[in-house]
């Protein structure tokens, strides 16, 4: 055995090992960099939302939180339909953004506390279209879900709705979302009709399945008023939601 040779040759391993560290510990102090800025792009992207969500309630939920409950109400519908775990996550953040394009109505209707006419109605109905233009034209594909809601979320099961498109010509998500906001809308107090209890509401949906509901969802959503109660009628905030 050459004792020159032997030397060298360990030393040339070990540079060799010292070198392979170095890089695995670069990688990996990349790879949580990546984490990181993802996370800080993931966050801020559901923080202007949440945001934007907030601007258009100012502008008409006396309720506070509508938009909130509805987001938990069809995260707990699209869970129950048996959605996947992120479709369900990204339900539950897009659809409190379902009525933003009531930003861009006028004040004659948005602020109207009377009950609203036929005219009114019209008007009203013009949310659904500025909330599409609004989220348009994003990769994103919680925005594009968001979209898809905003546009569709006062469709009927019958084709009766805003747009007259029926059954499953209506995405899954504004059918989804046509439940949570409606259940929503019967339980809290509004200007243009009096406020149901959870039983009297849990008889409309039964009544509306098949006719302004999709009835598997509605069915689904009476096992979820069943199942929850009055703690669907609770307050929730959107920091709940976001985090
Ligand atoms: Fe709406």
């Amino acid at each position: 055995m050459d004792a020159t040779e032997v030397v060298l040759r360990i030393k040339n391993q070990l540079v060799t090992r010292q070198l392979h560290r170095q890089l695995r510990m670069r990688n990996e102090h990349l790879e949580a960099q990546v984490r990181l800025r993802t996370k800080i792009v993931e966050q801020t992207q559901l923080d202007l939302l949440a945001r934007l969500t907030l601007a258009s309630e100012y502008r008409h939920d006396a309720t506070g939180g509508h938009a909130w409950r509805v987001g938990r109400m069809a995260m707990l519908l699209a869970e129950l339909k048996g959605l996947p775990a992120d479709q369900v996550d990204m339900i539950k953040k897009a659809a409190p953004l379902h009525d933003v394009g009531k930003v861009g109505l006028l004040d004659a209707v948005i602020l109207k506390t009377g009950p609203y006419d036929a005219a009114d109605w019209e008007a009203m109905k013009q949310h659904t279209k500025i909330g599409s233009r609004l989220l348009s034209d994003s990769r994103a594909p919680l925005l594009m879900m968001a979209r898809e809601i905003a546009l569709t979320h006062h469709e009927r099961w019958d084709g009766a709705g805003y747009h007259s498109i029926k059954e499953e010509q209506i995405p899954l998500t504004g059918r989804i979302v046509a439940l949570a906001d409606a259940f929503d809308v019967m339980t809290h107090p509004r200007s243009y009709k009096p406020t149901m209890t959870l039983s009297q509401a849990r008889t409309e949906i039964e009544q509306e399945a098949g006719k302004q509901f999709d009835p598997e969802l509605s069915a689904l959503c009476l096992k979820l008023i069943d199942r929850e109660g009055e703690k669907l009628l609770s307050h929730v905030g959107p920091l709940q939601l976001v985090a």
